[in-house]
């Protein structure tokens, strides 16, 4: 993303322009003792650890594993306690011609549910010792195929890569000085090969891609990644995949005419102008049949506004990350790109008579910046949005919302079917589901089940809320339509019911508040989230 972010930026800085990190992913069938390499990694089940009458490995594979390495292995699993659980590892190395080092890497109990989460922790494990011992190839296999069936092979094999994919990604765009990772190539072993396999790999490696796009513009601080920067990353996106993406941003002044005043009010506080950014894809033939909009929050700095953001725990500093929503979406936007779907063939009597059912997805950001000046909204404001409903702005520092309420209008008025739309829209969502799970807030079952089913493939996790519309009483204003903050109470759930007034009924619609999951506190980065639920959910669409 180095290229749109050529001109110098507030504090002169400048990311610096690092090449993605490609690592090649094969799948092989040979004997795991004729591996050759840095490092062969193990997966291992708790169950696998269970030991024979001699107390020794009784899994064929471990057994023979140890038996090539004169019973090393199963020292070395003594001594480091290691019993399979999840997270824990065991590192031999070795000298001569075979792997330099064998590791075994727990999995757990590894049941059908937590599969594809584990298999992803065993990636991340492996990306850390491959970077600890700085390899530069893996072989991956695991101690027991045993109950697998070749869809979950596959599964496993996407989940291993993602792990360690993003697990190896690490973003020194604003550093200095940074070591470049080590990786190139990494072998998957005993999980099948074939054309099934390389394009599931295809198809995880472009995901990832998406992640890391999403990733990198959480992280950007908001003086390098403006609303007018976050434009031209969108139409980046579009120019690079230009036979399925078209861009669209509209400005100021276009957003005026479209009579957006809810959006605009937040954004009139700024020196840095609001950009509506519209991106659509169209399959590369075919007619649409079906029309899909993703909608994210795109605010690239939340100061609050004249409701400032003060107080310990308030988290004004991390305030860059609320463009989350809209990273989600151009982060989906560009793995969409890659996979170019093209939708469902149909064919009709004859063979030879064959229809393409295509679907388009929009995508849509309302970006802009919360921010204080004498140009800037008060609270007690009122606001007019785009399908005519006055906001009495009793609070700045919900403006996520009013920026959502316009997007939210424009979406329908492109005629979609569904919208998903996604925010880091609540702290209250984040006390109620903590700093991994994301709330979901539809009145459809039906898109509950396809986004819900589509995460629990991506593994990533998602919690359906209540609407409940008794609670709407505490948004009614004396003078207004509505107010943009009710109580304290059901704060997520209040800002859902509001978002709701701006979705057409006729709509299927759907909300994501991920204020926590965006954001990984202990390792002080971005998450990517929600880009591959999002993937999977359109893909689930253009087979339906
Ligand atoms: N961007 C914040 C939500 C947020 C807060 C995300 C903390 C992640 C961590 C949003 O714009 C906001 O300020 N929401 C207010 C709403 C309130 C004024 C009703 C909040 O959650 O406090
Ligand atoms: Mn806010
Ligand atoms: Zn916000």
């Amino acid at each position: 993303m180095a290229h749109a972010l050529a001109k110098a930026t507030l504090g002169l800085t400048l990311p610096a322009h690092i090449d993605p990190l490609k690592i090649s992913f094969v799948a092989k069938e040979i004997d795991l003792v004729e591996w050759k390499g840095d490092m062969l990694a193990v997966g291992v089940t708790e169950k696998d650890m269970v030991k024979d009458v001699n107390s020794k490995f009784q899994n064929s594979i471990l057994k023979k594993l140890d038996s090539q390495h004169g019973g090393l292995l199963f020292e070395v699993s003594k001594e480091e306690d290691f019993t399979g659980k999840a997270g824990q590892s065991a590192v031999l190395r070795l000298s001569g011609v075979g792997p330099k080092r064998v590791s075994l890497f727990g999995l757990g109990k590894c049941t059908t549910g937590s599969a594809t989460s584990a298999y992803r922790c065993l990636g991340e494990s492996v990306a850390s010792a491959v970077k600890t011992y700085q390899a530069n190839n893996a072989g991956i296999t695991l101690a027991s195929f045993e109950g697998l069936t070749s869809e979950m092979k596959l599964t496993a094999v996407s989940a291993i890569a993602t792990g360690i994919s993003l697990g190896t990604y690490e973003d020194n765009r604003f550093k200095s000085e940074s070591k470049k990772p080590t990786l190139k190539s990494v072998e998957f072993l005993g999980f099948g090969a074939g054309p099934e396999l390389e394009k599931k790999l295809k198809y995880t490696e472009d995901v990832c891609t998406g992640v890391i796009l999403g990733k990198e513009l959480v992280n950007s601080p908001a003086n390098v990644l403006t609303p007018g920067v976050l434009a031209q990353e969108a139409e980046k996106i579009a120019s690079t995949y230009s036979n399925v993406l078209t861009a669209k941003i509209l400005d100021t002044e276009q957003c005026k005419e479209l009579k957006m005043g809810s959006y605009l009010g937040v954004a009139a506080a700024s020196a840095n102008p609001p950009k509506f950014i519209h991106l659509c894809y169209k399959p590369p033939s075919g007619s649409v049949k079906k029309k899909l909009a993703l909608v994210g929050k795109g605010l690239t700095f939340d100061s609050g506004g004249y409701n400032i953001k003060t107080g310990p725990g308030c988290s004004i500093e991390l305030m860059k990350f609320d463009m989350g929503g809209s990273a989600a979406v151009l982060g989906a936007a560009k793995a969409l790109g890659q996979i170019k779907p093209a939708g469902v063939e149909v064919t009709f009597g004859h063979a030879s008579k064959s229809k393409h059912f295509g679907f388009s997805v929009h995508f849509i950001v309302a970006a802009c910046e919360n921010m204080i000046s004498g140009t800037g909204m008060r609270p007690g404001d009122i606001v007019t949005a785009s399908n005519g409903k006055t906001i009495e702005v009793n609070n700045t520092d919900a403006e996520g919302r009013l920026t959502l309420a316009d997007a939210l209008v424009y979406a329908c008025n492109q005629g979609v079917d569904k919208i998903v739309d996604l925010a880091t829209l609540t702290g209250a969502c984040v006390v109620a589901l903590g700093p991994s799970i994301a709330g979901v807030f539809t009145p459809s079952d039906e898109l509950a089940k396809e986004v819900v089913a589509a995460s629990e493939v991506a593994g990533e996790k998602l919690w359906r809320m209540p609407m409940e519309e008794s609670y709407w009483e505490s948004m009614k204003s004396g003078v207004a339509d509505m107010v943009n903050t009710g109580g304290r109470q059901g704060g997520s759930i209040l800002a859902a019911l509001f978002l709701k007034q701006f979705v057409d009924e006729k709509v299927q619609w759907l909300h994501i508040d991920m204020a926590g999951p965006v954001w990984n506190d202990k390792k002080k980065t971005a998450t990517g989230f929600a880009i591959s639920t999002l993937v999977e959910w359109v893909l689930s669409n253009s087979s339906s």
